[in-house]
């Protein structure tokens, strides 16, 4: 469950139209439950980077790491795709909280991709800056033991084994430098909803095909203890074949497991399905109502499942 309501607020409502940083503060002291972000934020810079400051994580939160990582360990063999598990093995992260500067430079040797540490969410354009410039923002602090199953924002854990591991295969390191751009460009546009549709079903809650079968790619669901079993087994969920302006027209649940999930066939297909120019998918798709979350459309297949 625990990256179902965080990614929401980095990628929908919270901060759709903090295009600059008082907005997104004046976004942030509105937040429903009225709390406010968690993050220390001040010390950042004009990226929103901190220092991750390794030597202030307690004992006890590098052993909250290891269980989390130790509950998600288990459930990785034949449900994650092959690169996240090679790249969570190549990392090495399973003895506590991952000192940032030296996972940044394997990743860096891999993919030319660097990690930059963050005090939690930050505006729209800060973030998909840092995306455009091949810079991964990952949140520093650690959830509360209390949060074990459940989490309102990403922290380190969603953050880090989540989306790292995904980063080392050159194919999906450029399509989020190149979705990282065309945020950019959607911001001015009008499509940055849309844009956070699809990032919802890919980047977060994306599954891939294997030849030997269904494998998860999505970093929400790499992250959380429930839904990496649901996503691949459950029929109450819709599997369908990914297609770019059917994602970018559907709703999301933030709140529960997903109703739908889009499969790729592999990564070529969705940086090549994701490559030509969004400004007429915006236009037209302005003109169409969003589909409910759980929508099979006349003529569509649920995948299924072996
Ligand atoms: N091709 C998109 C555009 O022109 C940009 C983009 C690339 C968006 C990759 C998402 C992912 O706007
Ligand atoms: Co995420």
């Amino acid at each position: 469950m625990n990256a179902k309501v965080m990614e929401a607020n980095l990628e929908s409502g919270l901060s759709a139209a903090d295009s600059n940083t008082d907005d997104f503060f004046a976004a942030v002291a509105e937040k429903s439950d009225g709390t406010v972000l968690r993050g220390d934020y001040s010390k950042i810079d004009d990226q929103y980077v901190v220092k991750q400051d390794w030597d202030a994580y307690t004992p006890e939160q590098h052993a909250l790491w290891r269980r989390l990582y130790q509950r998600q360990a288990k459930l990785i063999p034949g449900r994650a795709c092959d690169v996240f598990i090679e790249s969570l093995e190549a990392l090495n992260i399973g003895d506590g909280i991952p000192r940032f500067e030296e996972s940044s430079a394997l990743l860096f040797k891999a993919t030319g991709w660097t990690l930059v540490a963050v005090p939690g969410l930050v505006p729209d354009h800060i973030f998909f800056g840092h995306l455009a410039n091949r810079r991964f923002p990952v949140t520093v602090w650690l959830r509360d033991p209390e949060e074990f199953d459940y989490i309102v924002e990403p922290d380190v854990f969603h953050d880090f084994f989540g989306h790292v591991p995904l980063l080392f295969n050159p194919i999906f390191a450029d399509h989020l430098q190149d979705y990282g751009k065309g945020a950019l460009k959607a911001m001015k546009l009008g499509g940055l909803g849309m844009l956070a549709r699809l990032y919802w079903y890919t980047v977060e809650f994306g599954l891939i095909q294997s030849p030997e079968g269904l494998r998860v790619y999505g970093a929400g669901i790499l992250s959380s203890g429930g839904e990496i079993e649901h996503c691949l087994t459950s029929p109450a969920s819709l599997r369908l074949p990914f297609d770019v302006e059917r994602v970018m027209r559907t709703l999301y649940k933030i709140d529960s497991y997903q109703e739908t999930y889009f499969v790729i066939n592999d990564f070529q297909q969705l940086f090549d399905d994701t490559a030509p120019d969004f400004t007429p998918i915006y236009e037209r798709l302005k003109a169409l109502e969003p589909l409910p979350a759980n929508t099979l459309l006349p003529g569509e297949t649920n995948l299924s499942l072996k």
